[in-house]
């Protein structure tokens, strides 16, 4: 899709040319179906008008492709606080280019009901830097309701299922939790905690818990902890799963699909690939 562009990063291609070309052939063709069936009565000319505005406006980032407005990312706290957590709470100081899942977290982390705010899966803190810092420059900021960062602050990449160390390092990841501490000097309410989850659960002395963040890119060790915290969620507590919608983590979502379902609740999968459930 090299035709879409971030506004801030050009996108170019990896294909081979002939397949570029092909796919986004495809994908023109798919959209003028769409957008004939929607818009059954107008000329061919004027869907064509359609493609060519998508073509030109359409944003890309993290996989999703939009006209929708994207007013968010625009205003100058979300742009400050964005640009904060990108350089202090990666570890290269690289865009991870997640703008409407950062929006996303921030929106429900704001919404959520008195009670302890936990993350499970916290590397250097990219989510909770970026909301922190939004809701202090919005003059939101809730100093009230701890938040528990856990992670267990290795850069070993963990299997997708099991959830077990790989020998291979993923150097996004954290090992250092006292600069992870540093980063979030400024917020008196976050503790950051090291260790391995489930295990470290039941040390952390938890009491009731309004917003969960699951971030851990595996598996068993989510559905785990989901199911051992599930009777210290609040009624109306917010989860909400990172890696629930995407393709290379499928598995995380049958997990969680199966114990939602146990819970008599289900998942909302939104565009981002987040999945949220609402206790
Ligand atoms: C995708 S990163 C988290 C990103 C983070 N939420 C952010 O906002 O930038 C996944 C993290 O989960 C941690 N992790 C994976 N399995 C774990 C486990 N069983 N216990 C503790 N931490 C784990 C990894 O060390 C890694 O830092």
């Amino acid at each position: 899709m090299r035709w879409i562009r971030d506004r801030k990063t050009s996108v170019t291609s990896h294909l081979p040319v002939d397949e570029d070309t092909h796919r986004q052939s495809q994908l023109r063709a798919e959209y003028l179906r769409v957008e004939s069936e929607i818009h059954f009565a107008a000329q061919s000319s004027v869907v064509d008008g359609f493609w060519r505005t998508f073509e030109a406006n359409a944003w890309y980032e993290d996989g999703l492709a939009t006209l929708k407005n994207q007013g968010f990312r625009n205003t100058q706290n979300f742009i400050d606080a964005y640009d904060a957590a990108v350089r202090e709470a990666t570890s290269l100081n690289l865009d991870p280019h997640i703008r409407w899942r950062a929006h996303i977290f921030e929106s429900f982390l704001r919404s959520a009901k008195p009670g302890t705010r936990l993350e499970l899966g916290t590397a250097h803190g990219f989510m909770f830097k970026f909301a922190l810092t939004k809701h202090k420059l919005d003059g939101c900021l809730d100093l009230g309701s701890e938040i528990i960062l856990v992670d267990k602050f290795s850069q070993n990449s963990v299997d997708p299922v099991s959830g077990e160390l790989l020998d291979q390092m993923n150097v996004r990841y954290a090992n250092d939790i006292q600069a992870v501490k540093s980063t979030f000097q400024a917020f008196p309410n976050v503790r950051v905690e090291q260790g391995d989850v489930p295990e470290v659960l039941s040390s952390l002395d938890l009491k009731t818990i309004s917003f969960l963040h699951l971030d851990l890119n595996a598996a068993n060790p989510e559905a785990e902890a989901l199911e051992q915290l599930w009777p210290k969620l609040i009624p109306g507590a917010f989860v909400l799963l990172d890696d629930y919608g995407f393709l290379e983590f499928l598995p995380s979502q049958i997990a969680h699909d199966r114990l939602a379902s146990r819970f008599g609740k289900s998942i909302c999968l939104l565009p981002t690939g987040q999945g949220l459930l609402i206790k």
